[in-house]
């Protein structure tokens, strides 16, 4: 082989701001025959104990302690000699010196944000040298899976205060033939919301996903609010539209390992959390719950696997963190049937890629995710096009960072004509395991 054209000749890396105003990493790559690649790590607010570290300078003079100086150092002063000259097509090679300079399980001495933002703008630079999209570059078809997207309506819990206390409810179009049609509907039940919200002199300021978080009598309330608004936007619950929810117990988990509803002046053990899941799922067309018992409460989310994970998809967030180790502890006692995949928890691009494998290859659903803190990088988009993971979650259908994902998404469904493939409810489906 002659000269590689895509080797790395520049790394870059400078402190910009994310959705909550908090300071995060940007990426630039550049390469010898001139391209370029950027990526802007996100950042939540949530966070399960065992992500990988953020890297954060806990210098109280500047940004509260939250600025990323020494991570932006770290980018500049050790990663880049140690990749400039590499090829940036070999993603698995960069990412392997990554982790090998890091030297850690948890990615706490150079920061997660460090290496995501280095592995992610070296992907993109590889794409652009190619001349094709990102999602093309890591797996190239003649057709695409478009992601069915699970929009936050309505925010609480750690996303939004005086709110309910689970923090995210979610509507997905899944009776949509086309994605277009399917964020459309989502988007004009978004203003219905609003509409009811202002009738009954509810407050319609939002949470940091956009979706709003008015202070509702009950968390079941948030369930019907939704309920009344698909049906006055005409739509049919359950046939065009249903509901997913992200309660992230986690959240409400008590050292006394209670589950708090302070909204309701109520507590529950784990058992009693899967009862009342069962309960909502027998009442509301609810087809997925994400981390609906706490991050290490593995017995209750076996317990509730076993009661409904055949008609309902469960999402481990924090229980898995994109980690395989977790992920194959939660393979081996069943619990949940599907993975949230947030590239941030775990650290690199290749062993985003590899959770998703190992999820896939168990029957496991994947899910694409957003953080709480973004940006305007679309970068989870063309992960999930790529993975034909037909899922992703990414916030309400307004507000900057969050419609930078959508916006993507229709700008891949228009290019891709009739190659692209929306599969509305179908990619919800729990495959039967025996
Ligand atoms: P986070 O929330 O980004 O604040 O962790 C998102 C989620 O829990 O899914
Ligand atoms: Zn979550």
């Amino acid at each position: 082989m002659g000269a590689k054209k895509s080797r790395i000749d520049r790394v870059w890396a400078r402190e910009v701001l994310d959705s909550r105003g908090n300071p995060t990493v940007e990426v630039e790559i550049g390469l010898e025959d001139g391209s370029h690649g950027r990526a802007i790590v996100p950042s939540g607010a949530s966070t399960g104990a065992h992500e990988a570290v953020e890297l954060r300078d806990e210098d109280s003079s500047r940004y509260g302690g939250k600025g990323v100086l020494k991570a932006v150092a770290n980018v500049q002063n050790i990663i880049a000699p140690a990749i400039i000259g590499y090829d940036a097509e070999n993603q698995t090679k960069i990412d392997r010196i990554l982790l090998d300079l890091d030297g850690t399980n948890n990615k706490a001495t150079l920061g997660a944000n460090a290496l995501l933002g280095v592995s992610l703008a070296t992907a993109w630079a590889a794409a652009n040298s190619a001349r094709i999209p990102l999602y093309r570059y890591l797996n190239d078809q003649p057709t695409y899976v478009l992601p069915t997207p699970m929009c936050n309506l309505l925010n609480g819990g750690a996303h939004a205060t005086n709110s309910t206390d689970f923090q995210e409810f979610m509507l997905v179009p899944v009776g949509a033939n086309s994605f277009q049609q399917g964020i459309q509907w989502i988007a004009e039940i978004y203003q219905v919301i609003k509409q009811i919200l202002s009738e009954q002199n509810l407050a319609t300021t939002v949470g940091d996903e956009g979706g709003f978080a008015p202070t509702l009598e009950s968390n079941q309330a948030a369930l019907d609010l939704l309920i009344e608004a698909i049906v006055r936007a005409g739509k049919k619950p359950e046939k065009d539209i249903a509901i997913a929810l992200d309660p992230a117990a986690t959240e409400i988990f008590s050292p006394e390992e209670m589950y708090e509803l302070s909204c309701e002046n109520k507590i529950l053990t784990g058992s009693e959390m899967v009862n009342l899941w069962a309960e909502w799922r027998s009442l509301y067309p609810i087809i997925s719950i994400e981390d609906g018992l706490a991050e290490d409460d593995w017995s209750s989310w076996t317990l509730l696997t076993e009661r409904i994970g055949l008609t309902t998809q469960l999402v481990g967030d924090d229980l898995f963190v994109t980690n395989q180790e977790r992920l194959k502890r939660g393979i081996r006692l069943g619990a949940g049937n599907a993975i949230l995949i947030k590239p941030n928890q775990i650290g690199t691009l290749t062993e985003t890629l590899e959770a998703i494998k190992m999820a896939q290859q168990n029957g496991f659903n994947t899910v694409l995710s957003h953080r709480s803190g973004e940006t305007e990088d679309h970068t989870i988009v063309h992960l999930a096009i790529a993975t034909s993971s037909g899922q992703i979650k990414t916030g309400a259908p307004a507000r900057g960072e969050r419609t930078a994902k959508y916006n993507e998404i229709l700008r891949i469904e228009d290019i891709l004509g009739k190659n692209a493939l929306y599969l509305g409810g179908e990619p919800f489906q729990i495959e039967k395991r025996n």
